[in-house]
């Protein structure tokens, strides 16, 4: 296994695209360090797939900067970055065997042909399409075809991988399989991969670091936990998870044990927090998941809630809850379970939220 070293491999600093009028790009700045996985997530239309393509060299910046190993490439062309990018469509050559793909990029570098053989046959192996190598894409099935575009990207050994949605077009089962084989070429060549998604469990079971972008902009950037459990405002809080956001009122605070007072929708709460909160009138937040039952209604957060809509996920039970006494604001919050449980759509039930499961955002309300 190859070891992430601390060399930036990647360094984007203030990249600003605009298209006409339009901001495609508005002041992105990033750095990936070699052999690290980082995913670009966010919505469609965000500027993920441009700011890949400003990677890979297909798209010059207005201003900023991108450097790989240190140089920066505003005057290199695509084909001399150390780059390859693996897309959704799996742009494949349909008139090229399985070979002729894979080998197409080291034919482009005029790799000696026995080379290019061998090349191609371990790289084929790598993805598990060794007894693929004659056939035409038209006749893979579309996971087949998936791992083709991988191995023509992996062929020519970049340094930097860039994927764009490469998972999107597969079944549910597929894109896991194909998710943990990609993760472990990762990790075994070393490569550095900038991955494009928005799907957040892609993001957060494959990335190093999740760089969590909107409207062209970099909303947060951090490893997987960070974005998961310490999101900076409602945006990233609700894009990685289902979230519920509240309006909080700081009562009481001290500093140095981190316990907070706050007056929300459910009442006065208590929470345990080692970040404090940036104003007296801030959002704060907690996943549904971290409600527990509490038949006992002791504890402290313990609240009663009635129940609206139960769905059952398999998993996990999925409840629609509003605080009791607050059904005229019909304030939505979400509870997650895990399995099957016989609450019913117009039942009252104590949940406690533990203090430490409750977390500021780094955003006030006026
Ligand atoms: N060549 C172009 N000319 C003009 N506008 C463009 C061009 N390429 C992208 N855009 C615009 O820039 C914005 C960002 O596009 P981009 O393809 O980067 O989004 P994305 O985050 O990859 O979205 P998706 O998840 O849907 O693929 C969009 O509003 C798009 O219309
Ligand atoms: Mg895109």
């Amino acid at each position: 296994m190859t070891e992430q070293s601390n060399v930036n491999t990647l360094e984007i600093h203030n990249a600003m695209l605009t298209f006409d009028d339009f901001v495609a790009l508005n002041s992105i700045s990033l750095q990936a360090k070699k052999g690290q996985f980082v995913s670009l997530l966010g919505p469609s239309g965000c500027g993920k797939t441009t700011l890949l393509k400003v990677i890979a060299g297909f798209y010059s910046l207005d201003s900023g900067e991108v450097l790989i190993h240190q140089q920066d490439m505003h005057h290199v062309k695509p084909e001399h970055r150390d780059t390859a990018m693996c897309f959704q469509s799996y742009a494949l050559f349909p008139h090229l065997s399985v070979a002729e793909n894979i080998g197409f990029g080291l034919k482009q570098m005029k790799m000696a042909k026995t080379d290019i053989h061998d090349r191609v046959a371990q790289t084929a192996a790598q993805v598990s399409l060794n007894a693929h190598l004659p056939k035409m894409p038209a006749q893979l099935s579309g996971g087949q075809q998936q791992r083709v575009a991988l191995a023509r990207a992996l062929a020519v050994r970049p340094e930097i991988v860039l994927f764009d949605e490469p998972l999107s077009n597969l079944d549910a089962k597929l894109r896991d399989k194909v998710r943990l084989e990609i993760r472990q070429l990762q990790r075994s060549h070393g490569f550095t991969a900038i991955y494009v998604t928005h799907d957040r469990a892609e993001a957060l079971s494959m990335s190093d670091v999740v760089v969590v972008m909107n409207a062209g902009k970099i909303e947060q950037t951090g490893t997987p936990d960070e974005i998961y459990y310490s999101p900076i405002n409602r945006f990233v809080a609700g894009f990685v998870g289902q979230a519920n956001v509240m309006k909080a009122r700081v009562l009481d605070s001290d500093s140095s044990t981190g316990i907070y007072r706050i007056a929300c929708v459910l009442g006065e709460m208590e929470i345990h927090s080692p970040v404090p909160p940036v104003s007296d009138k801030v959002y704060a937040f907690w996943r549904p998941e971290d409600a527990l039952l509490s038949e006992h209604g002791t504890g402290k957060n313990t609240l009663a809630f009635g129940i609206g809509a139960v769905s059952f996920l398999g998993n996990l039970s999925e409840l629609q809850v509003h605080p009791l006494g607050h059904e005229e604001t019909e304030y939505p919050c979400c509870i997650q379970l895990v399995g099957k449980n016989p609450i019913r759509e117009g039942d009252n039930v104590n949940f406690s939220i533990a203090p430490d499961k409750i977390r500021f955002l780094r955003e006030s309300y006026l």
